[in-house]
């Protein structure tokens, strides 16, 4: 994990360097000036030598100046060396999650993948920020403040030794305690954030649904029990203060006490004790700070855990060494392909083995041919693998058997890109993204003209709803396609994946929101002006499938059934009962809905 995160410091390494260097050197700085402050008084004040006072007090100010410098320029550099590492490492999951394959995102859920992204790079950079500078002041100052106090008195220093003992006991025994409380605040967290992001997403659907109440209500029981577990650890953590309290003027009495004796026997000075009571002080402070590194160096461990995940997750589907870089024809063969949807691991919880001994296989032998340029519907009852089945073409899923071949070829020896141009899928859970509606066109191809982008709306029946739009194609989208209609979301998508001219047309259900007429007309369109293309149509409506030149019947994961709409009439039993339901239903439909129906069929 530390490897991981260390490479992302990059460019930042000078910065990272820089930081704590300069501040060893306001440390150095800043220690020696109370042992000036002794001579000053010694030799200045004490003898009475003004001479001595301007000199002592130039140095004094000079060194102070200096620590000023120092500080700032460390706090500069800590800070940038900070950022930039947060902004490589935000960098690095992002590219990473880019190149994840649909199995690879099953295993992370969508919104722990922003939590990693947002809360735990935020805690990283602050923790990296706290180390380059506290790491090195606490330990540094400590050492130089005890180094200083033994060139001063060595007698005297044993009061101190007994001091850290006393302290580092307390302090070690509350921070194991206040860590341990830390570590369930953030499993806490990451339930809160979850939480919050699940239901502000889905907030239309907690309103529908009546369900404001209850998310309240368990919203409030994170957020109390996540009090509760602070105030619990910032009370442990407040005990920090009278301990101290009480070390550090056990300390200055006892100083006091011996202090006063030696300066009445001559074997110390004024200014010396002045300047013990200073590095007490700054030893005792210096043992604070290095407990509270130790606290957030373990908050940051999970957070630093969660990241290195995400960036050393390796992509489950990768190009081939020497990728084919053209699909010649939108040809597509399964050879006998089986397909289990890997168990997904949540909180590293491993699976039970009886739980992969009982899963059952979303596809199992698969085998069938579809030709260039073949229309090809898919029905079957939901959960058959009629999703699962069209996401094996364009390698969104690899199979676990069996092989998938576009154009001839097994699509794990295409280049991806060239492979996902060539099979372009509308899918069923499909989003539109913020921006102007060319914007989200062009996402099927970023250099398509406006009569391109027309053509293809044209094509999905889209062209009449875009132009009644008060900006026609520049009318904004917002993000999700919340402000258009589902079946308009649906036509804008069906346009968008057109747009890339490919040669198999994947439509996952991509019409059901789509009134009968119109998805009539999609249809017709793309039979007469779209010959050339592979067409593959999911739909859960007999009247979008039986015009297909053949259609494919899936029932728990298999094929029952693959020919023409009038061959599976005679033979195929769930063909049969998926019309005849679907008949019956007719007489609900209106009476329009039925004449397009009728249309579509005789087309
Ligand atoms: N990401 C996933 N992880 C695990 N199992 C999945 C996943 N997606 C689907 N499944 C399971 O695989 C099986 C087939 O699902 P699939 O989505 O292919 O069905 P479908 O025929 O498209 O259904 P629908 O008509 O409802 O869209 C189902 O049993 C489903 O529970
Ligand atoms: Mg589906």
């Amino acid at each position: 994990m530390l490897k991981t995160l260390f490479r992302q410091i990059g460019d930042y390494r000078v910065a990272s360097l820089m930081t704590p260097v300069l501040t060893a050197l306001e440390v150095v700085t800043d220690v020696l000036i109370p042992y000036v402050t002794a001579r000053l008084i010694d030799r200045g004040i004490v003898a009475g030598d003004m001479e001595q006072v301007y000199r002592y007090g130039l140095l004094m100010m000079g060194l102070a100046l200096l620590s000023l410098c120092f500080g700032v320029l460390a706090a500069r550099q800590g800070a940038r060396a900070a950022t930039g590492f947060a902004s490589n490492l935000r960098q690095a999951m992002y590219r990473n999650i880019q190149t994840f394959a649909f199995s690879n995102i099953d295993k992370f859920s969508t919104s722990g993948l922003v939590t990693r992204m947002t809360t735990d790079v935020n805690n990283l950079q602050s923790a990296y920020q706290q180390i380059l500078r506290v790491t090195v002041r606490a330990p540094f100052r400590l050492l130089l403040s005890v180094l200083m106090c033994l060139v001063i008195d060595a007698r005297l220093s044993l009061i101190f030794v007994v001091a850290i003992l006393i302290l580092g006991f307390s302090l070690y025994h509350i921070i194991s305690r206040v860590s341990r409380l830390f570590a369930q605040v953030f499993v806490q967290y990451d339930n809160l954030n979850q939480s919050v992001q699940e239901n502000v997403q889905a907030i239309r659907v907690v309103k529908a649904f009546v369900r404001e109440d209850f998310e309240n209500k368990k919203f409030s029981r994170a957020a109390e029990g996540l009090y509760r577990l602070y105030v619990k650890a910032e009370g442990l953590m407040a005990l920090n203060h009278p301990v101290m309290n009480l070390v550090m003027y056990g300390c200055i009495m006892a100083l006091s006490w011996w202090g006063a004796h030696y300066i009445v026997g001559g074997t110390l000075t004024t200014g010396e004790l002045a300047s013990l009571f200073t590095y007490v002080m700054s030893i005792l402070m210096s043992l604070m700070m290095l407990s509270m590194i130790f606290v957030m160096l373990t908050q940051s461990a999970a957070s630093g855990r969660r990241v290195a995940e995400i960036i050393d997750e390796e992509a489950d589907i990768v190009n081939p060494e020497n990728p084919l870089m053209q699909v010649s024809d939108g040809r597509l063969s399964f050879h006998n392909v089986r397909f289990d949807y890997p168990v997904v691991r949540k909180n590293d919880v491993k699976p039970s083995d009886e739980k992969v001994h009982h899963r059952r296989s979303a596809l199992y032998n698969v085998t069938f041919d579809i030709r260039s340029g073949e229309t090809i519907g898919v029905i079957g009852g939901t959960g058959s693998g009629k999703s699962t089945l069209v996401n094996l073409v364009s390698r969104l899923y690899d199979t676990t058997q069996g092989d998938v071949l576009v154009g001839g070829h097994n699509v794990k020896e295409y280049d991806l890109t060239t492979l996902r141009n060539a099979v372009s899928v509308v899918l069923q859970q499909n989003t539109l993204f913020s921006g102007t509606v060319l914007d989200n066109l062009r996402w099927g191809k970023a250099d398509a003209t406006l009569d391109d982008c027309r053509r293809a709306c044209r094509l999905a029946q889209a062209d009449d709803f875009i132009m009644q739009m008060a900006e026609g194609y520049e009318s904004r989208i917002e993000q999700g396609g919340t402000n258009v209609s589902g079946g308009q979301k649906q036509r804008l998508c069906i346009a968008r994946a057109l747009l890339k001219n490919p040669k198999i047309l994947v439509l996952d259900d991509s019409t059901s929101a789509c009134d009968t007429a119109t998805d009539a007309h999609i249809q017709r369109a793309f039979r007469e002006e779209l010959p050339g293309m592979t067409k593959i149509i999911i739909a859960q409506r007999i009247s979008s499938v039986r015009s297909c030149d053949r259609i494919l019947v899936m029932s728990g994961g298999q094929v029952t059934g693959f020919d023409t709409h009038e061959n599976l009439l005679k033979s195929n039993q769930l063909y049969q009962e998926i019309c005849a339901i679907q008949n019956a239903d007719r007489g609900d439909f209106d009476a329009r809905g039925k004449e397009v129906t009728d249309e579509a069929a005789k087309l």
